[in-house]
């Protein structure tokens, strides 16, 4: 168990490692910095000898003139040395944490969808700020300690083996209690850094969902219950950090007891004359200051393995993410622009191993420019097929075919060129009117293009209205937006991509009668000329399409046009009448 934590510790650290290495010279200055300052505090021990027994003592002149000299120009190089130090490692702790950041939010863009529903978001958040502190944290202090630190000790124990080397000696017989200490707690330490971690986590997704939802949190009455579950989270969290506070400062506290009892020791031992001949006033000073020297150090040593397993803790979380598989994508087929030919064969899928087939052997055939309608009751698979085009998701069995080429062929990229997608969530960001109707590779559109596109889908009829126009931000996931204005940044996005296969899912579902009536009109002409697979609970959007499939809890029972289906007075009959009396 310990070899595998070490195992782990070294690998992991290994790879942090590669993170530093870029920064060689700004290493090169640390890395000088920390030896001039362990050999100046050696210096300044060494130096006390003379000051005791040739200045104080013996009254020596020479020694009083060159000694004052001598201690300023130490202190400056200390000070010069330690900035060095601090500077340098600052900037590359600084450095880690912004590729590692980089690299884990590259990722996060190319994990398959999969990922997302099975996590919850809270604790990715908390890697992207939290963990990646901890790990720049842990680099900086373990190469600190590694460096400065243990030089430190080496120049203090050259000291004292000048000084004394009998006391020395006796002194190094501490030493192995101390190392049996730190490795316990070392242990014990990255049990509760994991947990720590997590409950960071968890404390980011409570705090998030209200933040979100606070309407519903107002309407419902749900200060109590929440309060509760961010005690509970904020509970485990306080109490995680305090075991690992006590084993820390414990670890502090049995060091320092062990040292003072190796100093009552030495002083003992030092005080009988037979120990190297006769100590004078100013070698035992400067040994035993030698001494007081190392214990700072050795307890950094102590605590620094502590920051070492958080920062094998954090890594590990970011590697475990950076390290999981992209979205695949080895197809190799390039389109500029497909006729848009779709055809599903024999499609099944589920969204886990082991869960029900969500779509079930389902064939459809959708001509070149043809319109094709899914209607269905909720949770009947609508969405779900859909997103498999674009491959969202990959299909258990079965396969879809672009102009007859399944979509795993063509790469991600061309494949999702081709097709433009509404989908059932409007997502906007945080951004202008503009930038989220021009999302992404859309920037390259032409202003007559862009203002077409806001023209058709009636973006450009409220925006009039806002006196900083398209500049105007639309908040976060655009909650300055009315629903039915989100609808319509959706729909000029996807009008603007102009690409030959459009997918609507529940389109027009925000939008108000009238409104609905005019993007309809747009949308129409869109449809025209491009293959249209739209999903709708409103009939009256699908009655004019050349095919419409009827699902029922992932098969299909009915397909055919309007007219065809309301004459065979089945699902489609039913649910138009259901319409129709509705309005
Ligand atoms: N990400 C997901 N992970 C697991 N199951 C899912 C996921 N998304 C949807 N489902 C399940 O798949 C089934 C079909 O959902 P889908 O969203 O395709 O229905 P829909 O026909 O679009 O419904 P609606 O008309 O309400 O939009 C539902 O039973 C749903 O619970
Ligand atoms: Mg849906």
């Amino acid at each position: 168990m310990g070899k595998d934590i070490d195992n782990r510790t070294r690998e992991v650290y290994g790879r942090l490692w590669r993170y530093v290495t870029p920064h060689k010279l700004i290493g090169m200055v640390a890395v000088i910095g920390m030896t001039v300052t362990a050999i100046i505090e050696g210096a300044l021990v060494l130096l006390l000898e003379p000051l005791m027994d040739e200045a104080l003592v013996a009254q020596n002149l020479t020694t009083a003139m060159w000694l004052p000299i001598a201690f300023v120009t130490i202190f400056v190089l200390r000070g010069i040395s330690g900035f060095a130090t601090e500077a340098s490692l600052g900037w590359i702790g600084r450095s880690v944490i912004s590729s590692l950041r980089r690299d884990v939010f590259r990722k996060f863009l190319t994990l398959p969808t999969k990922f997302f529903d099975q996590q919850t978001t809270g604790p990715l958040l908390s890697r992207m700020t939290y963990n990646v502190e901890m790990v720049a944290e842990s680099v900086t202090s373990v190469v600190t300690i590694a460096i400065r630190d243990v030089l430190t000790v080496f120049a203090a124990i050259g000291v004292m083996l000048y000084q004394s080397p009998t006391l020395t000696v006796f002194v190094a017989f501490l030493f192995p209690v101390i190392a049996a200490i730190v490795h316990f707690l070392g242990v014990a330490f990255r049990r509760y850094s994991d947990r720590i971690q997590d409950s960071v986590g968890e404390v980011t997704q409570v705090t998030e969902e209200i933040i979100r939802g606070n309407q519903v949190v107002k309407a419902f009455g749900g200060y109590e219950y929440e309060q509760n579950r961010l005690e509970e989270v904020d509970e485990r969290n306080r109490k995680q950090n305090l075991k690992l506070i006590r084993v820390r400062s414990m670890g502090v506290a049995v060091t320092q007891v062990i040292f003072g009892v190796g100093v009552a020791a030495v002083i003992y031992a030092a005080s009988r004359e037979s120990v190297d001949g006769d100590l004078t006033p100013g070698q035992f000073i400067s040994f035993f200051s030698a001494m007081m020297l190392m214990l700072q150090p050795v307890r950094r040593i102590t605590n620094v393995n502590a920051t070492l397993q958080r920062g094998v803790a954090g890594a590990d979380s970011l590697f475990e993410i950076i390290d999981e598989d992209d979205e695949i994508d080895t197809g190799t087929v390039h389109a500029d622009r497909v006729n848009g030919n779709v055809e599903f064969r024999n499609v099944s899928f589920s969204y886990g191993k082991d869960d029900k087939k969500v779509l079930q052997d389902i064939s459809i055939v959708v001509k070149s420019g043809t319109t094709l309608a899914l209607v269905g009751h909720s949770g009947s698979g609508k969405s779900t097929l859909a997103s498999l085009l674009p491959r969202f998701y990959d299909v258990d069995s079965g396969d879809i075919l672009i102009d007859g080429t399944s979509v795993s062929d063509y790469s991600l990229a061309s494949l999702r060129d081709n097709i433009s997608f509404v989908t059932q969530d409007v997502v906007l960001f945080n951004d202008t009117i503009g930038n989220n109707l021009a999302y992404g590779q859309l920037k390259n559109k032409t202003e007559e293009e862009f203002l077409a596109a806001a023209e058709a889908a009636h973006v450009v009829e409220f925006v009039n209205d806002l006196p900083e126009g398209f500049d105007t931000m639309v908040g976060d996931r655009g909650v300055l937006l009315s629903g039915g204005q989100r609808q319509r940044i959706a729909i000029g996005r996807a009008l603007l991509k102009n690409a030959p296969v459009l997918i609507l899912d529940e389109a027009t579902s925000s939008l108000d009668s009238h409104s609905e009536r005019r993007i309809q009109e747009a949308l129409n002409v869109l449809m025209k000329d491009r293959t249209t697979i739209v999903i709708a609970h409103r009939l009256s959007t699908v009655e004019r399409a050349d095919q419409i499939i009827v699902l029922d809890a992932g098969r299909i029972v009915e397909s055919g046009t309007h007219s065809d289906l309301l004459a065979a007075n089945g699902h489609y009959a039913a649910l138009y009448r259901i319409q129709f009396s509705d309005t």
